[in-house]
Parts: structure tokens; C-alpha cells; sequence
């Protein structure tokens, strides 16, 4: 990559408050841009004033949702220096959803050269309060002013930053999740294990009724036979039955959650057994009522790791270890926030700093 162009803005915004932190409202001071063009690539990487794009109303984004992204996050240690937590993963996986949705592969140090620019330039937007951090929003979308269908040939990679608290309102709190019956977010074949824009549009109006229902998510099924369970709208899902900890396998329409895979890589450290397996919403209801489904949470970057403590599938409602955290959960959440926020050891070596 060429040398990133640094502009600083001539005007600093104010931060707010750490303990008035809405996830994605506030944005710091920059953003970093890169265009890419046919026959010259990747091309301009450079870091300015936060501000509004312009872009021809035709652009092919608009219209056909050639877009992808990512979410990761900066922490503050406790020594006030700034990291990241396995950022390679998150370039890796962008370079799989742009492949996907034929968008041109960005170099994965470029990736994380440019995440690291923009984390230092608003270095100062890191909070630093007990589970605060600054989310982190690469995407990619295609920028061709032609309504044609095909492939765009140019390109805008953008990162975004906003300091954040906790994603769900309730913190830790567990939340409540219904296995969604009637829309689907992703089929086999298709974009589902991507993190691309479209599939977050799918999956909008099931989020919204249950809401309404006083439900935070919905848990999706597979799109075929509507039986097995995938994941909730913005995590992964794991699930403590019997002692050992299952999970939906990656069949193509989950997205592979950099959480989900350091919640397994952890608890396989810890000698906890863990399937990754097709699951159906049937044996999941069935582990409830024998009383062996002993605690449930969902992984994310935004949501860290969120204990689940209430399912209901239809008529049939559970409540998961008394609607509390459960001991594997809490164990799960401490330890992997305690390597984000640098209070414990690193010992699979998942962090980055940020120089
Ligand atoms: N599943 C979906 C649909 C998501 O949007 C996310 C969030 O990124 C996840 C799972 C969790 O992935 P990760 O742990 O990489 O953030
Ligand atoms: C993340 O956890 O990084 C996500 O991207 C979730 C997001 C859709 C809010």
C-alpha cells in the first residue's frame, strides 16, 4: 500500500460521556478512504475529516448491494495502551465476503495497516472506562455509476470508528431470543457466511417484531428445512447441554464469528467438550424440558459474550439457569474481555497493539 495521506480535521468534536455511550451513534474525528479502480487497484489510501460521502445516485451500492463489512474493536489496558483484538481474522474474513460478492481482495497487512492508522489518529476516542472500547466498521461497497448488473469497477474501502459501551442495553444482563419461524436470513449457496450488507436487510423484520414482543433477537433456523438452528441476528450461539458445549457448525449460511471461535479455542483449553454440529430447535427444547440445557449465551464483537435467559419457540418458552449468567458463561465473558482490555495474560497470542 502506498503511504496513507494523513488530513486532520481543523475542528476536534467534544467526546461524550463514557457512561452515556449508545453503540453506533457517535463517531470520532476521521475516516480512512482507499479507492480502487480496474487496471490501477487499490489506490489513495488516505485518513480525513469524518464527513459525507458523495456519491452518484446510480452508484451500483445503492441498487444492488455489492457492500461488504466487518466489526471489531480497540480496548484501552489499564496502562492506557491501545489494542486489538485478532485483527488478521477480521482482514481475512472481509477478503472472504469480497470474494463472495466479487469485490476485490484488499492485502490483509494493508487491511490491518489501515485499521491501526485510523485507531492512532483517534487514539484519544479509546474510552477507558470498565467495558467501554472503540468499535471499529471497515466496509466495501461498489461505487460504478451504472444501474447495469454486473460487477462494479471501482471500489470504496472506508473504516468508520465510534466509542461504545455495551451493545445490548441490558449489559450482562442475560436477553431474551425467539427461534423465528416464519422469514430466513441466509441459505446454503448463498451469502449467509459472509458479513455483507444484504443479509442484515433480511433479517431487519424479524428483529423488528420481536422487539416489539419484547424480545431482543430472533434465533434464525436454516433456510431449508427450517430445523436446525444458525445464529441470532448480530451472534453466534453456544449452548452448555449435559456438560458439554454445542454449537451450529458452519454449513455456509452462519457467519464464522471470530467471538464464536475464541469462546471454542478457550473452552477447548480448558478441557470443556465441544461439538460443532447441526443442532435442531426440537433437541435444543427437548434438552430444556429434561432440564439438561444448563446455559446458553451468544458471541460477537458488539455484544461480547450475552447470556441467553429466556428462549421461546412458538407456545413453548424456557428459562435458562434461573435467567441468570451461568458459571461457563461468566467464566467465557471474563476471560475474553479480560484478554481485550489486557487485565489478563494473552496466551494464544490474539492481541495487537495498537503503536
Ligand atoms: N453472526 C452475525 C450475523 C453477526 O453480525 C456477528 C457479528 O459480527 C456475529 C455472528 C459474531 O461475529 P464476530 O464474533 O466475528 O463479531
Ligand atoms: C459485530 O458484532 O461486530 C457486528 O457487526 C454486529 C453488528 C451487526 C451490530
Amino acid at each position: 500500500m502506498e503511504t496513507i495521506k494523513i488530513t486532520k480535521a481543523a475542528e476536534l468534536k467534544p467526546h461524550p460521556a463514557p457512561e452515556t455511550l449508545v453503540f453506533g451513534k457517535t463517531f470520532t474525528d476521521h475516516m480512512f478512504l482507499m479507492d480502487y479502480h480496474t487496471g490501477q487497484g487499490w489506490h489513495d489510501p488516505r485518513i480525513v475529516p469524518y464527513g459525507p460521502l458523495a456519491l452518484d445516485p446510480s452508484s451500483m451500492v445503492f441498487h444492488y448491494a455489492q457492500e461488504v463489512f466487518e466489526g471489531m474493536k480497540a480496548y484501552r489496558t489499564p496502562e492506557g495502551k491501545v489494542q486489538l483484538f485478532r485483527p488478521y481474522e477480521n482482514a481475512r474474513r472481509i477478503n472472504a465476503s469480497c470474494e463472495r460478492l466479487c469485490i476485490p481482495a484488499i492485502p490483509e497487512e494493508d487491511f490491518v495497516a489501515a485499521v491501526k492508522a485510523l485507531v492512532q489518529v483517534d487514539e484519544s476516542w479509546v474510552p477507558d472506562q470498565l467495558g467501554t472500547s472503540l468499535y471499529i466498521r471497515p466496509f466495501v461497497f461498489a461505487a460504478d455509476a451504472s444501474l447495469g448488473v454486473h460487477a462494479s469497477h471501482s471500489y470504496i474501502f472506508c473504516i468508520i470508528c465510534c466509542p461504545v459501551g455495551a451493545y445490548y442495553p441490558e449489559g450482562i444482563n442475560p436477553v431474551k431470543i425467539y427461534v423465528e419461524n416464519e422469514d430466513v436470513r441466509a441459505v446454503r449457496g448463498g451469502t449467509g457466511y459472509t458479513k455483507c450488507g444484504g443479509n442484515y436487510a433480511a433479517s431487519i423484520r424479524a428483529g423488528e417484531r420481536a422487539e416489539e414482543q419484547g424480545y431482543s433477537q430472533v434465533l434464525w433456523l436454516d433456510g431449508v428445512e427450517r430445523k436446525y438452528i444458525e445464529e441470532v441476528g448480530a451472534m453466534n450461539v453456544l449452548f452448555k447441554v449435559d456438560g458439554a458445549v454445542i454449537t451450529p457448525k458452519l454449513t455456509g449460511s452462519v457467519l464464522p464469528g471470530i467471538t464464536r471461535k475464541s469462546c471454542l479455542e478457550l473452552l477447548k483449553s480448558w478441557g470443556v467438550p465441544v461439538e460443532e454440529r447441526l443442532i435442531t430447535a426440537q433437541e435444543l427444547f427437548d434438552a430444556a424440558q429434561a432440564g439438561k440445557l444448563e446455559e446458553a449465551w451468544g458471541s460477537g464483537t458488539a455484544a461480547v459474550v450475552s447470556p441467553i435467559g429466556e428462549l421461546a419457540w412458538g407456545e413453548q418458552k424456557v428459562t435458562i439457569n434461573g435467567g441468570q449468567i451461568g458459571p461457563l458463561t461468566q467464566k467465557l465473558y471474563d476471560t475474553l474481555t479480560g484478554i481485550q482490555w489486557g487485565t489478563q495474560p494473552d496466551p494464544f497470542g490474539w492481541i495487537v497493539p495498537v503503536e
